[in-house]
């Protein structure tokens, strides 16, 4: 592993701004076009989606519903949602409906705080509320193929919808250790979050190219997995890249993150299931 090699040698002198790729047709916002954010102390001038970043042929993969690796996940979800199990013997759709429209815009808004609990809650673990609590049913494991699945599922039908999540009043706090996190540097190459994605996006890594580290294309389907994960799946992955010792998938530390990085993202539309390298 020599990133600080790679990152401070002469790929960095790449031009930012980014010429290389040509972008598949596609009218969102961040995707063809860079958002300008609307928060005074947004770090980035403009925002792009990871997809920018992708190779074209990955681009393309994820446009066409039918080489969308992804949707195979998508379609275990949609086969779940009307499967019942569990103790009270119901299925997402008894309390949902049959088809998931009532899901339409919720995966644009989460991770959300439940007050309740002072906690922050993300798509895996409302879904696995709903199992536990109106199902009687046993939680998912973290990025099982169910619990991916569903989650790809539940936020595709938000697909194209711009992220917009809350980050004032009781949530500000949430989002203020997240963001402590994401300029935090750690591990043996004492690397920050925002080295990499705020300093040197755009730039070539080996065979890829840095993106901003957006979060809206999740759970993404990458081609060096062979299947979807998870974001937390990504942020521990990320961590281990600079020899710092991941959080637990779901800890705290990682919701906090994911509800910093959303808000870094606001704007981009939800590309699940998004393709990437
Ligand atoms: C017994 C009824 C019941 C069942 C079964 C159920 N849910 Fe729910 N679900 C609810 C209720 C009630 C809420 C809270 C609604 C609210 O917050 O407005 C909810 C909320 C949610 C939310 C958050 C919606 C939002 O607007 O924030 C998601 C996502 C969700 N459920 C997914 C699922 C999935 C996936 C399943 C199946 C694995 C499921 N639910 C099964 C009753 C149920
Ligand atoms: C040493 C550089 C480096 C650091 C530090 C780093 N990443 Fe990454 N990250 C990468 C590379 C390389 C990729 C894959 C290409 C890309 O999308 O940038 C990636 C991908 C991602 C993606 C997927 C983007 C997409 O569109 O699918 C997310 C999200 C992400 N990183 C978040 C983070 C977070 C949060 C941190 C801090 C905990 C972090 N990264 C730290 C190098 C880094």
């Amino acid at each position: 592993m020599n990133f600080t090699k790679v990152l401070c040698g002469t790929t960095i002198a790449m031009a930012l701004g980014y010429a290389g790729i040509s972008v598949a047709a596609s009218g969102a916002d961040g995707v063809t076009t860079p958002i300008k954010p609307a928060a005074k102390d947004h770090p980035l001038e403009e925002v792009w989606s990871g997809y920018k970043y992708a190779a074209t042929d990955t681009q393309a993969m994820q446009d066409d519903e039918f080489s969308n690796p992804g949707m195979a996940w998508h379609d275990t979800g949609q086969e779940l949602w009307s499967k019942v199990e569990g103790d009270a013997g119901k299925s997402c759709a008894s309390c949902h409906g049959d088809d998931a429209s009532s899901m339409k815009g919720v995966g644009a808004r989460y991770p959300i705080l439940d007050e309740k609990r002072g906690k922050l809650v993300n798509i895996e673990n409302r879904i696995n509320m709903c199992r536990t609590e109106n199902m009687k049913a046993k939680p998912w494991k973290y990025d099982s193929s169910q619990s991916l699945g569903m989650s790809i599922f539940v936020k595709a039908q938000s697909q194209g919808m711009p992220v917009n999540v809350k980050v004032d009043g009781a949530a500000k706090p949430f989002f203020d250790k997240g963001k402590e996190f994401y300029y935090e540097r750690r591990g043996q190459l004492d690397m920050a979050c925002a080295t990499c994605h705020e300093g040197y996006f755009g730039q070539r890594v080996r065979m890829n190219t840095l993106s901003q580290g957006q979060s809206n294309g999740f759970p993404t389907y990458r081609l060096k997995w062979q299947k979807p994960g998870s974001l937390h799946r990504r942020f521990s992955g990320c961590n281990k890249q600079v020899r710092a010792k991941p959080f637990k998938k779901g800890s705290d530390e990682y919701l906090a993150l994911e509800l910093y990085l959303a808000w870094r993202g606001a704007g981009l539309p939800v590309e699940t299931p998004s393709v990437r390298n």
